[in-house]
């Protein structure tokens, strides 16, 4: 009989996950620490990373920190290179940053083209070369690489929820996001010869303590009527990252309480 409850194990696996020190981020390095991969928290935050680090570390988890920046293009296949050569292979890369300008959030009248630009380049490019280089490092034995896209790169923005608050949607987001998912698709297409998966998490929103009313407006329109736990997301990154997901690739796996469903 086929040992089901061992596809979900990542035993004698090694994943990086980029932005793992963030709100989603830390719970996906837990969850795939706890089906035993050795994960590396690959962020810009030193401290808080570290912090993450020693916590799993402390009950017996297999957890490092590196710095990485996904934003430095120059150095990044060195990066990915050196990364994959500390670990001897890198099963498992999740794309959890969320790189973006200190001017992000503006409504669309206020968005300027130079922003716009830097954002594409900071989120979007980055992704899709982190992506590039990783499935190149993976082509010699295989590999799962699972981008982080968001209900909002497969939907338009529903503004009402925004009502009484002093957040929006930004457009780039929208741009970034949508390329993201659409990326996933044709690198999972290019390098299937070389079993090496590519999927896009798409996210509804997560609670992060946002205002009240924000909080609100939002429950009201999901099926669930709730927003998301960061766990929530984690879980399914993890079953991606398995063996239980052998046959999942290019696909876009929407975690929003039913957002997308109405
Ligand atoms: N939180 C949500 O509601 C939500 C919903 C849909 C999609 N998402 C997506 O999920 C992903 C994670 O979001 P989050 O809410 O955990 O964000 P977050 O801001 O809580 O965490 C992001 C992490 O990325 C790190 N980071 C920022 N710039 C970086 C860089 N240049 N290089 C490496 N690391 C960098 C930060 O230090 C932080 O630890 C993002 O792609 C985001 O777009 C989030």
């Amino acid at each position: 009989m086929i040992d089901y409850v061992n596809k979900f194990s990542l035993a004698g696996k090694s994943a990086i996950v980029t932005g793992g020190a963030g709100l989603i981020g830390r719970e996906i390095v837990k969850a795939l620490a706890q089906a035993r991969s050795r994960v590396v928290v690959a962020d810009i935050e030193e401290e808080k990373a570290k912090h993450l680090v020693e916590e799993l570390v402390r009950v017996g988890l297999d957890a490092q920190y590196a710095y990485f920046d996904i934003t430095d293009m120059e150095h990044l296949q060195g990066h990915i290179t050196g990364l994959t050569r500390r670990l001897g292979y890198i099963d498992i890369w999740v794309n959890c940053a969320y790189p973006r300008t200190s001017d992000w959030g503006k409504r669309v009248e206020e968005v300027s083209l130079e922003s716009w630009r830097k954002n594409v380049d900071m989120h979007l490019n980055s992704y899709a070369f982190a992506s590039k280089y990783v499935a190149e490092e993976m082509k010699a034995r295989g590999g799962t690489i699972i981008n982080f896209g968001s209900i909002y790169g497969v939907l338009g923005g529903d503004f009402t929820v925004y009502e009484g608050t002093e957040m929006t949607l930004p457009m780039a987001y929208a741009a970034i996001k949508g390329g993201i998912i659409n990326l996933s698709r044709y690198l999972a297409s290019y390098f299937g010869g070389y079993n090496i998966r590519v999927n896009s998490i798409c996210p509804g929103g997560v609670f992060d303590n946002q205002t009240p009313v924000f909080v609100q407006n939002y429950s009201k329109k999901i099926p669930l009527k709730r927003m998301a736990q960061p766990e929530e997301i984690a879980a399914v990154v993890l079953f991606l990252a398995s063996d239980a997901a052998s046959y999942i690739t290019g696909a876009t796996i929407m975690v929003d309480g039913g957002w997308s469903a109405v």
